[in-house]
Parts: structure tokens; sequence; C-alpha cells
């Protein structure tokens, strides 16, 4: 006799299914209660001392929120902290030395085990080490690593003496690094020899070398030897080897300093849309609670727990859910240094199992090629011990949302889907997995305590269902202080548009557009400015551009997402190269080397369209819109606003062509 609920389950799920979250992740929930909603509303901003509250002050803070000098906004003004004490030395004195902070897992199956006890001498050692390089509080370290455990090493060790930190993700190029530590003022630089990139050893200090080159600076360095004989390196002038500052500071430890909660904890440069990397600028006090506030409430993380967020430390993602927020919470936090697919699909399910991770963390990209790949993968592994599962950094569709859920869930764990950005800190956006229905595909709703509106472009809300740009109504703990020396631009790309300051009242522009529905629920659609979200990080497109255009032959570029069919954004380059030119190859051959040493691997196009010219108006503006609806396959719209509308038809003969 065959179970009629037994065939239920083998139907597909369609897509629009709401679910409600598992029982028995309910009972044992972090936050469970749905009044939290209204205890937070009732509150505010008061309600945020919730979150403060989990973290060590040295001295109380006396304000939750100063809002006077709006939009540069103060959190838990009048205490002082430091977040290395709050990421480790707490846990030592609540017992908790043995209990392991860091399992890394090497891309050839190397392992490293750091208990908090570790981490804490690893940590003050290398602190002691950066203030005999006379590096004081203030001054901004860049940090140039892979996914090495150095990397959080190195970050917690700033943060012990008050020195800013400023990660450049590793696989960004010479150029890219040279202009964040220029922009930085930063003179400190700790990198390594190489490390592995698709089975090569990849030499990462010749690349830091040429990005010293070019600045004015004397910059000391300190080298990370991750691979050993396989790429021999010598050190020069103000250059030291990670190790033997460790073994010379041995055993030393660093008191933390005392900072105000309104100290930079650090700075991340992420693309805006002229071709200047933004330096955003977060605070130590605010940004510690947040992120400890939300990977407790929102990924439910526990300290017994095992978390993994699969994500690179170069990004906020790894700054926010790898590194401060499990560390702050005393939990274990997974480091993978690899990728998903080597040596075999099943990778990240092969090290879910083996260190029974409890609660996992990836993005919508990874999920899709998941999905690709088969069930067979998950399917080999015992998948048991998870608990949640999270995804951030693009829309996730229904059909990835639901299986995630179903393959790797198992259909026990709540599936939150993060809305957030550099910007932002820490999540703004998302079922709390205790509390909400999950809607596969929205985001969710604002947590308790962010304001949230879609609005047009007069700053009006727009109707359930309707298109609008999302913004934040309210000022947020995690939130960005300023960009790095421009407290102008600050305003003038996130608050200028939507604020009305004669009414003192302050909006906060995202950049991305957005539908709400009747339950609030926030469904994200893309972005409104020229920004390609791919590989896990932020590209400009102005930034490809210049590099495109950097090259002999070319005229000009044009830069435009593509969404493909498994759902990733490809990048499409249009170049112009002034006249007809038939044979490119080699013209490609220098723009995809171009584009490399300029930002990096990721940003190089997946497609390459020559055309004698670019689409433009009468007043001379490249038609953007055009050449997007032209990579998405779209039907174009009115092009009788054009100057040259013959291009369009080269452009398309063009494309389906080749
Ligand atoms: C942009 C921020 C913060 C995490 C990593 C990216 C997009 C982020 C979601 C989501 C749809 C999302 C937005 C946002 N994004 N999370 N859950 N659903 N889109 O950080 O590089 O600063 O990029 O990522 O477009 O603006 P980022």
């Amino acid at each position: 006799m065959v179970d009629r609920n037994e065939r239920e389950t083998d139907r597909p799920i369609p897509a629009d299914t709401s679910r409600s979250p598992p029982e028995q992740f309910v009972e044992q929930a972090n936050v469970s209660d749905p009044a939290i909603y209204d205890e937070f509303e009732d509150s505010w901003p008061a309600c945020w001392e919730r979150a403060a509250d989990r973290l060590s002050w040295r001295e109380e803070y006396d304000t939750v929120l100063e809002d006077e000098d709006a939009p540069f906004y103060r959190w838990f003004t009048g205490g002082t902290l430091n977040a290395s004490e709050n990421c480790v030395d707490r846990h030592l004195e609540s017992g908790r030395k043995n209990h392991v902070a860091i399992r890394w897992e090497g891309k050839h199956g190397e392992r490293e085990t750091y208990t908090y006890r570790d981490l804490y001498v690893a940590v003050n050692e290398f602190a002691a080490a950066l203030r005999e390089l006379g590096v004081e509080a203030g001054d901004v370290v860049t940090v140039y690593l892979p996914m090495i455990p150095e990397l959080p090493i190195a970050m917690l060790a700033c943060a012990r003496i008050g020195a800013p930190h400023n990660v450049v993700f590793a696989g960004l190029s010479a150029d890219a690094l040279a202009t964040r530590m220029d922009a930085a003022g930063s003179e400190i630089l700790v990198t390594c020899d190489g490390y592995y990139r698709r089975g090569d050893a990849f030499n990462q200090k010749s690349r830091a070398e040429n990005a010293k080159l070019s600045l004015e600076a004397d910059v000391r360095t300190v080298v990370v030897d991750r691979l050993g004989a396989q790429l021999p390196h010598v050190l020069g002038e103000d250059e030291w080897d990670y190790d033997d500052l460790r073994e010379e500071f041995s055993g030393e430890t660093v008191d933390p300093v005392a900072r105000e909660s309104e100290d930079m904890l650090f700075l991340m440069y992420t693309s805006g849309t002229t071709g200047d990397p933004k330096g955003v600028v977060h605070s130590t006090g605010g940004y510690l609670a947040h992120v400890a506030w939300t990977t407790r409430a929102v990924l439910d993380v526990e300290p017994e727990d095992t978390y993994w967020c699969a994500a690179d430390i170069g990004w906020i993602t790894g700054h926010s859910y790898i590194v401060y927020g499990p560390l702050a919470l005393g939990t274990t936090t997974v480091m993978y240094e690899g990728t998903p697919d080597y040596p075999d699909r099943d990778r990240l399910w092969e090290i879910v199992d083996r260190n029974a991770v409890d609660v996992f963390y990836t993005a919508p990209t990874a999920i899709r090629s998941f999905m690709k790949w088969g069930e067979k993968y998950p399917d080999r592994h015992d998948l048991s011990s998870l608990r949640l599962l999270g995804t951030v950094g693009e829309p996730i569709g229904p059909r990835p949302w639901n299986w995630y859920y179903t393959h790797v869930g198992g259909e026990e764990c709540p599936v939150v889907d993060t809305w957030w950005q550099t910007e932002t800190g820490a999540v703004t956006i998302s079922t709390l997995p205790g509390v909400d229905e999950m809607k596969p595909g929205a985001a969710g709703p604002a947590l308790p305590g962010i304001g949230v509106a879609v609005v047009d472009e007069n700053g009006v809300s727009v109707d359930p269902g309707e298109t609008g740009y999302l913004t934040l109504t309210r000022p947020w703990p995690g939130m960005l202080r300023t960009l790095y020396d421009s407290d102008d631009r600050f305003v003038e790309e996130y608050w200028a548009q939507f604020s009305d300051p004669d009414a003192n009242e302050w909006r906060y522009a995202s950049g991305d557009t957005a539908t709400v529905d009747e339950d609030g629920y926030v469904t994200i659609l893309g972005r409104v400015d020229d920004v390609i979200n791919a590989g896990g990080g932020r590209l400009s497109t102005m930034e490809i551009e210049s590099a495109i255009t950097d090259v002999d032959g070319v005229a000009e570029s044009a830069v435009v997402g593509r969404s493909s069919d498994s759902g990733d954004t490809k990048i499409y380059a249009y170049v112009s190269t002034g006249g007809r030119s038939e044979a490119n190859a080699e013209l490609r051959r220098l723009i995809l080397e171009s584009v490399e040493s300029a930002i990096g691997p990721i940003a190089k196009p997946h497609e390459i369209v020559f055309t004698p010219e670019l689409p433009k108006t009468r007043s001379g503006k490249i038609m953007r819109r055009l050449l997007e609806d032209i990579a998405n396959d779209e039907e174009l719209g009115d092009t009788s606003a054009l100057r040259n509308p013959e291009i369009v038809g080269e452009i398309l003969t063009d494309r389906d062509g080749g």
C-alpha cells in the first residue's frame, strides 16, 4: 500500500510555498518568541542594549544612540572596549580556553586547530611584533592574505593594539592593492609568499612587491610562509618573516587597548559607481554588537556549535561571520582554504560530515553549482548534524532555495536568506529562523529594530508588489560610519537621495531595488548602480572599463552584467575599436590580461563583443540600458533616441555570430 503522505513529498515543491520553521528547531532556537518584534519597536533605540550587553565593556556606555550630527550617527557612546578581548580573552576567563576557536581546512587536506588559548597566544605574540614594528593605535595595517589562520590572527592582533585593519582580498591585483594602501595611507603590510590557486603555487609576494613599487611610502612588510619549499622566497629590506617574529615575541602578552565605541575597528574597500573604491569605515562597539547579535539571533549559533561560513575573509561576509561574530560568541568557526570542487564536488559535504557542522552559511552562486552537480554529492555524506542553513550575497530563487532546503538540510533545517551589505556591516533583513515563516525567494522582513521601506524616486513608499528602491529608515549599530577620508561622498552616496536634511529626516539608500509584500517580506531584485555582484564580491563596471580602455587599440568600452541561465551574473564587455576589425584574438587576450592585472581574475569578462562604435544618445552618452538588454537577450525598447541606431544591428549580428 502506498502511503499518501509519502507520495505528497515526492511531488515537486511549488515555487511559492511558504514554510514554517521545523518544530524541533524552534524548541531549541536562541530566539523563538514573536514578541521580540514589538519589544524592539516599543523601546527603540534602547532595544539595542540587548546586543551591546552581550559584549564585555571596559567602561559601560552611557548613551545608546547619539543622532545630533546625523547621518554621522554614534552608538554606545561613553563606552570603551576591545574587539580582540571580546573575541579571545573573555573566553579564556570563562573557562573555555581549550574549546576550539578555529578549525582550518587546507586546500590539500591539511588541517589545523586553534583553541581559544592557542588563538590568544598567537594574537598576543603578533600584536607584540606589530608594536615592535612601530604600529600604533590608529595606524592602518593592510592585510593581503588568502584563507589561512594568520589572516584572522593578524586582524585580531590589529584590533588588540587599536590599529584598524584594511584587508584586501588576496585575489585582487597589485594595482588594486596599491590603490587601497595609498587611499588608506597605510604603511604596513601583512602578506605571504604565495598560495595555491587552481592547483598552482601562486606568487603573492611578487604581486605585493609590484604594488609597493608604485607607493611613495616606505612600507614595512610581514611575510607569512605558506608554501615553504614549494615557493622559496628571500626577504628584502623592511621585510620580516611571520614565524620569526612569533618566535622573537614568544610568550609575550599585550594588554588590549581600550577603544572608544566609535573608534574605527577596520576599513574595507568596496566598489561603487565610480572607479574609486570606497573605504567603508566600521566602528568597534556598534559593529561588534550587531554582528554578535545577528550571529546568535539569525544564524542561531551557540558557543558549543561548530559553525561554518564558507566565504572568504577578504570580503565583509568573512569579516563579520567567519571572524568577529562567531568568535565574539566563543563558538568554533571553520575556515576553508580551497574550492567546493576540489578534489571532488563533495568536498564541502565531506567537511560538514567530518566536523559535524551545526550551522552552514554560503552564497546562492555556490548553491546553484551544487544543484547543477546533482544531489548525489551531498547524498554521499551524513549531513544530519546540520541545524540551520543560511545564504547571502545575491537573490536566491525558489528553485535553488528548495534544493538547498531539501538536499542539504534534509527538510529539517530552516534556511535564512540574509540581506545586507559591506556598508550595513551585519544582517539587516532576514527571517528570524525560530519565529518566522520562510518564503523561498524573498529574503524576509526587516530584523527587529531595523527600519525598511521600498520607495519611489520621491521617497514615497510603493504599494506591496511594486518595484522600488530599498531604503533603511533608521540608523542601526553595524552601519558604516563614513567613507574613509570622504565624509562628503558618504553623505552624497548613501543619504542625499532620499533624505530631507532640513527636517532632519535621514534615509539610507542601499543601491538595490526590491519589492515588499503584504507581510513586509522584502524580495531583492538587483542593484541600481553600475555594480556587478560576482565571485563573492562587488565589481564596479567603471573599474573594469578603465582597465579595458587602457589597452592599445581599444577606443571605448561598456561593461554590463548578464544573468546566466544558472542565475550567476556574467560580465559582458562591449568594446569599440574605432573601426572594423575582424581578427581580434590578440586584442581579446590583451584585454583579459589588463583586467586581470588591474583588478584580478574575478573581474575578467566572460564575453567580449567587438563593435565599431558603442550605441550613444545624441548627447553622447553610452546607452547602457540597451546594452544590458542586448546582453540579457531582452526585447529592445525604442532606439530612436540613438545617434547611431544602425550600430544595434551590427552588435546583434556580432553577438549572434560570435
Ligand atoms: C549587495 C552587497 C553582505 C554580503 C555579501 C555581499 C546583494 C546581499 C543579498 C540577499 C539578494 C543580496 C545586494 C547588496 N545581496 N545579500 N540575501 N539577497 N541580494 O556584500 O559586496 O557589499 O554586496 O549584495 O545587491 O546590495 P557586498
